[in-house]
């Protein structure tokens, strides 16, 4: 079907009537355009999106997020189809760490536990001890025996923050996010005094100097979770513009404004993220692809750290 035909359909509609058929469910990432976090069954960050995914009776999950977690879905549900609206929606992280560099980094460092993000390859999942999210890393560092080193990769700036926060021994692969290296300090401090009692808020993967700005860091959720129960009526949320979509949901009584790129872009929106589209989530549901595939081998190695995670947060 061309643009044209689609442009006719009821997108809403038509998806909702697909997930009947196909007995599928629809998961999210708060980082997705609004209309897609809307009509989702589930909109969670990347660990509770792992747990639905592992946890869904449906047939088929449709993953609108990006590559690494659409993979770390089939590794837990390797039975079902996983669809993705775009096979091309990457992540900068994930494309920073190939598995045969981050192979010869650990073989660099002989006796070290590696816990490695999840925003990372399943290659490089099947060669790591430990698998983390920004919101059970810290969790799953305390459990590390103190007399242990730690490699850490992709995020360099989640690996300095938790090496600060738990004072543990740490390597840090030096991997960053596009979106969260694009904060601008100075446009932050600016804006603070232009509203001197707004809260500023920031994701993990944000550079240290930001995060030195913020009164509360945390995931996705532990931000979205944050400005509901605060008392606070007016934040600067440094992360992906996509999140204060709930937000906003949630707290429609305050306010929430984006922290400002360096640059005059939109640098603070995802550009792998947005490469779903309404149009797209359709169409993957209507031709069952994109599709991730991976070999059993695969599957196998990769879900040993998953599960330690998976045990390590509960
Ligand atoms: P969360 O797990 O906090 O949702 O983060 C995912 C991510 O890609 C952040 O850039
Ligand atoms: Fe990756 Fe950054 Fe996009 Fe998250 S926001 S998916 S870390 S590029």
């Amino acid at each position: 079907m061309n643009i044209t035909g689609l442009i006719t359909l009821d997108l809403e509609y038509e998806i909702k009537t697909l997930k009947k058929e196909l007995n599928a469910v629809l998961l999210a990432h708060y980082y997705q355009e609004s209309e897609i976090q809307d009509i989702a069954d589930f909109v969670g960050d990347s660990l509770e999106l792992s747990r639905k995914a592992a946890s869904t009776n449906a047939d088929v999950i449709v993953f609108a997020g990006v590559h690494f977690m659409a993979e770390t879905a089939k590794i837990l549900s390797p039975k079902k189809q996983i669809l993705i609206p775009d096979i091309n929606a990457g992540c900068s992280l994930a494309e920073g760490c190939p598995a045969p560099l981050f192979k010869q980094w650990r073989d660099a460092h002989p006796g070290y536990v590696s816990i490695t993000y999840i925003n990372c390859s399943a290659e490089v999942k099947a060669l790591s001890d430990i698998i983390c999210t920004s919101s059970n890393a810290e969790k799953i560092i305390r459990q590390i025996p103190a007399d242990k080193k730690i490699l850490f990769a992709p995020d360099k700036n989640l690996g300095n923050y938790l090496k600060k926060k738990t004072g543990r021994d740490m390597e840090i692969w030096q991997g960053t996010c596009v979106v969260h290296e694009t904060f601008s300090l100075k446009k932050l401090i600016h804006l603070k005094s232009l509203y001197p009692d707004a809260k500023i808020i920031a994701h993990p993967e944000c550079e240290e100097p930001v995060l030195e700005q913020s009164s509360f860091i945390g995931s996705t959720s532990a931000l979205l979770k944050h400005v509901q129960q605060s008392a606070d009526k007016t934040f600067i949320v440094a992360t992906e513009t996509g999140i204060i979509h709930q937000m906003e949901k949630a707290c429609p009584d305050k306010t929430f404004i984006p922290a400002p790129p360096e640059e005059s872009c939109a640098c603070n929106q995802c550009p792998y993220m947005k490469l779903n589209t309404m149009e797209k989530v359709y169409l993957c549901m209507k031709n069952r692809t994109p599709e991730i595939i991976l070999s059993d081998e695969l599957i196998r190695k990769a879900i040993i750290p998953i599960q330690r995670m998976m045990e390590m947060s509960r």
